[in-house]
């Protein structure tokens, strides 16, 4: 029998990720998943459930130093999928750019778009050729779509994301593997909060089959669940 494949999910504690992580158990995949602290999170659970398919690693992707370490802890393993699920919203949904203060602006840059590319960059040497290459991009990160405002540290992190996964992907260009930035959905998380209109239930297998499905598939695309082009 082949052996499974694997797919690294970094920020599989809580939230879509640990949810991510349990839809690819279910479809017979291994996952490795990374958490910040703790030992009693939705992925230790997960885990427990499933002895020997699920490794749990430490990582704050806002530190250069933790990601150097997981890049030795992995060394030898193949990653069918490298997907950074990782993310952080912004306090104040209200907050006009102008009056955002310095330091939430880095926090929230640093964690949604300079964090997940130091990740892909350092580990994307994992990925085979018919792997694939993602991250938790948001709909809030499309300019084209960007008619309300709000969230506006939020959206520009996101965007800034999508900027730079396009600035890899070119840079990659000779060599194109299956890329995507997805935009879930509202959904109710920590994150979404209590007045998302979706489900983790009704919107993560979507995003975990439409991530099976375009494993292989060369280049990037911004995609919603349902496998909808985004508008960049
Ligand atoms: N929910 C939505 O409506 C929605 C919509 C569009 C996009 N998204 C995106 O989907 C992703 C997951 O969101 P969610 O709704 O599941 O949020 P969530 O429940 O708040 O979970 C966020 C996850 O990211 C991890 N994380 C945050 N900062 C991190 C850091 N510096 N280093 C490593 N891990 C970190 C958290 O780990 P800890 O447990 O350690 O905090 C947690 O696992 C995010 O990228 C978010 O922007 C969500």
């Amino acid at each position: 029998m082949p052996s499974a494949a694997t797919i690294l999910i970094v920020g599989a504690s809580r939230g879509l990720g640990a949810a991510m992580a349990a839809g690819f158990l279910g479809r017979g995949w291994n996952v490795i998943g990374t958490v910040r602290a703790g030992s009693c999170t939705v992925l230790h659970e997960l885990a427990e459930k499933h002895p020997g398919r699920v490794e749990i690693e430490t990582l704050d992707i806002d530190a250069p130093d933790q990601i150097a370490t997981l890049r030795q802890r992995l060394a030898g393993k193949v990653l069918e999928i490298l997907f950074v699920n990782a993310g952080t919203t912004t306090h104040d949904q209200h907050a006009r750019i102008g009056d955002v203060a310095t330091e939430e602006f880095v926090r929230v840059m640093v964690t949604n778009a300079l964090g997940p590319m130091r990740v892909i960059e350092a580990l994307q040497d994992l990925v085979p050729a018919d792997g694939l290459i993602g991250a938790m991009s948001s709909g809030q990160g499309s300019i084209a779509n960007n008619e309300t405002g709000m969230r506006e540290v939020y959206r520009g992190s996101k965007a800034a994301l999508n900027m730079f996964m396009r600035s890899f992907a070119a840079r990659e260009a000779a060599h194109p593997r299956a890329m995507l930035v997805l935009a879930p959905g509202w959904i109710r998380t920590d994150l979404g909060g209590p007045d998302a209109p979706f489900t983790i239930e009704e919107s993560v297998p979507l995003l975990v089959d439409l991530l099976i499905a375009k494993r292989g598939v060369p280049g990037l695309q911004y995609l919603d669940r349902f496998g909808q082009v985004v508008p960049w």
